[in-house]
C-alpha cells in the first residue's frame, strides 16, 4: 500500500515539474511569441488597452467597424486606386504609424482623441475639430487631398474614434496613450550613426533606399516607405526628429519591441531618426499642402521644428538635430514650456 502511494507522487511530481519547465521555456525562448504575455502584463500595470471584440451594433456600429476598416486598409478603400474613393495619395495605411488601428499603447494611440478636440494647434495656430485634424493626417502623411466633412469616410473614422474613447478605461495613470520618451542628450544627433545602425536593424524590411517592399497584391504595404516620394511630407509630425525617435523606440524594429519594451536606446532612436529624416540625404515629397504657414505664431513652434524663422536664436540646423537643451533653457528661462 505505502509503496503504491510513493509511485503515486513520484508521477505527481514528474507532472509538477514537466508543466512548471513548459511554463519556464515558454516564457524564456519564446521572444517572437512574447506579444500575448506582454500584453497581459502591460495590461496589468493599466496600460492603455482596448477591447474591439465588443463592437456596437446597429448603423453606428457598420460605421464604427468601417472607420476601423478604414484606418487597418486605408490604401484599399480610399488610396490612389481605392474601391470607395480616391482621397490619399500613397498606399500607406493609417494603421502603419498608429498602430493597431489606434489601440495600441506607445504608438501615436488614439484613445483620447475623440475627447481631446477641438483643441488649439499650434501649427496651424487656431482651433482644429477632430475632423480637420484627421484630414491633416489624410493631406501629409498619406499626401492626399481632405475627404468630405460629410462623407461617409470621415464620419465613420469619427464614430471608430468615439467608439475608442467610450469602450476604455483610462485615468491619470494610464500608461501609453502618450508615445515613449527620450532622453535628449548634451550633444546633436548624428545621421552618420544613424545610417550605420539603420542598415543593422532597419533594412532588412524598409530597404536600402527606405522604399519599404509592397505587398504581394500591390494594393498596400508588406513594410512601409520611410522616406522617398512615396513616404511622409516634410511638415508632417512623424518628419520631426524627436517625434519620430519618442515612436521609434516604443514601435520599431517591428519584431523586436513590445508595447513599453523597447529595442533601441533612447541614443540610437534618436541618430537613426536624425538619419532617416535628412532631406540632404534622402528626398521626400514637397512640403506644401496649404496655404497657411505652419507655426504662424513663431514662439509656438516645436523645439524639433526644422523651418525657420525662429523666435528664438537657435539655427535650423539645432532645431533639427539638437542639442536641444540649450532651445528648452532658453524658453525655460522666459517662463515658458517650448512643445517637443
Ligand atoms: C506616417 C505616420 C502617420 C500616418 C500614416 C497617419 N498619421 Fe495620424 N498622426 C501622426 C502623427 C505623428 C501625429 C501627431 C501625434 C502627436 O503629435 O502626438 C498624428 C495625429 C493624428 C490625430 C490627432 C491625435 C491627437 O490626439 O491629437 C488623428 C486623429 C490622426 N492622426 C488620424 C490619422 C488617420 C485617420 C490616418 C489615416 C488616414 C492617419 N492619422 C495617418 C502620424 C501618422
Ligand atoms: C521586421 C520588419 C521591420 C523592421 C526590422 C523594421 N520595421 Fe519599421 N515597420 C515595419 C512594419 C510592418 C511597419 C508597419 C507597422 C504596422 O502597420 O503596424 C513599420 C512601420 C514603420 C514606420 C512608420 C510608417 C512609415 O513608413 O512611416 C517607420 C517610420 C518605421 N517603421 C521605421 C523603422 C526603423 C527606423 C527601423 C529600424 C530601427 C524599422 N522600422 C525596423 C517593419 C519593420
Amino acid at each position: 500500500m505505502k509503496k503504491r502511494y510513493t509511485y503515486i507522487f513520484f508521477l505527481f511530481g514528474i507532472f509538477v515539474l514537466a508543466n512548471a519547465m513548459q511554463l519556464l521555456s515558454s516564457c524564456n525562448g519564446n521572444k517572437a511569441e512574447g506579444v500575448a504575455i506582454d500584453s497581459l502584463i502591460a495590461h496589468a500595470d493599466s496600460v492603455v488597452s482596448v477591447d474591439t471584440s465588443k463592437m456596437p451594433g446597429g448603423k453606428y456600429g457598420a460605421a464604427v467597424k468601417y472607420g476601423r476598416e478604414l484606418m487597418l486598409h486605408t490604401a484599399y478603400y480610399i488610396g490612389p486606386d481605392g474601391i470607395n474613393g480616391h482621397y490619399t495619395g500613397n498606399k500607406m495605411n493609417c494603421t502603419n504609424c498608429h498602430r493597431d488601428a489606434g489601440a495600441r499603447p506607445y504608438a501615436f494611440n488614439l484613445v483620447r482623441a475623440f475627447r481631446d478636440y477641438p483643441q488649439y494647434r499650434a501649427r496651424e495656430g487656431r482651433i482644429l475639430s477632430l475632423a480637420e485634424r484627421i484630414n491633416n493626417c489624410v493631406m501629409r502623411p498619406n499626401l492626399g487631398r481632405p475627404l468630405p466633412l460629410d462623407s461617409k469616410e470621415m464620419i465613420s473614422i469619427m464614430a471608430y474614434l468615439k467608439f475608442l474613447s467610450d469602450s476604455t478605461q483610462i485615468d491619470a495613470k494610464t500608461k501609453g496613450l502618450k508615445n515613449m520618451l527620450v532622453e535628449l542628450p548634451d550633444h546633436a544627433a548624428s545621421p552618420e550613426n544613424g545610417e550605420k545602425l539603420y542598415i543593422e536593424h532597419c533594412q532588412r524590411c524598409h530597404a536600402a533606399n527606405g522604399e519599404g517592399k509592397m505587398r504581394f497584391d500591390q494594393v498596400t504595404y508588406k513594410y512601409p516607405p520611410v522616406w522617398g516620394l512615396l513616404a511622409y511630407r516634410p511638415g508632417s509630425s512623424m518628419h520631426r526628429v524627436v517625434k519620430l525617435a519618442q515612436w521609434l523606440k516604443g514601435n520599431m524594429p517591428y519584431d523586436k519591441t513590445t508595447p513599453g519594451k523597447p529595442f533601441l536606446t533612447d541614443a540610437e532612436a534618436l541618430d537613426i531618426a536624425a538619419f532617416v529624416n535628412d532631406d540632404k540625404i534622402h528626398k521626400r515629397p514637397a512640403a506644401k499642402t496649404t496655404k497657411e504657414e505652419d507655426y504662424p505664431n513663431h514662439e509656438e513652434k516645436a523645439i524639433d521644428y526644422d523651418k525657420g524663422p525662429f523666435k528664438d536664436p537657435f539655427s535650423e540646423q539645432q532645431h533639427k538635430y539638437g542639442p536641444y537643451k540649450p532651445i528648452i533653457d532658453y524658453w525655460e528661462g522666459k517662463g515658458i514650456t517650448p512643445a517637443i
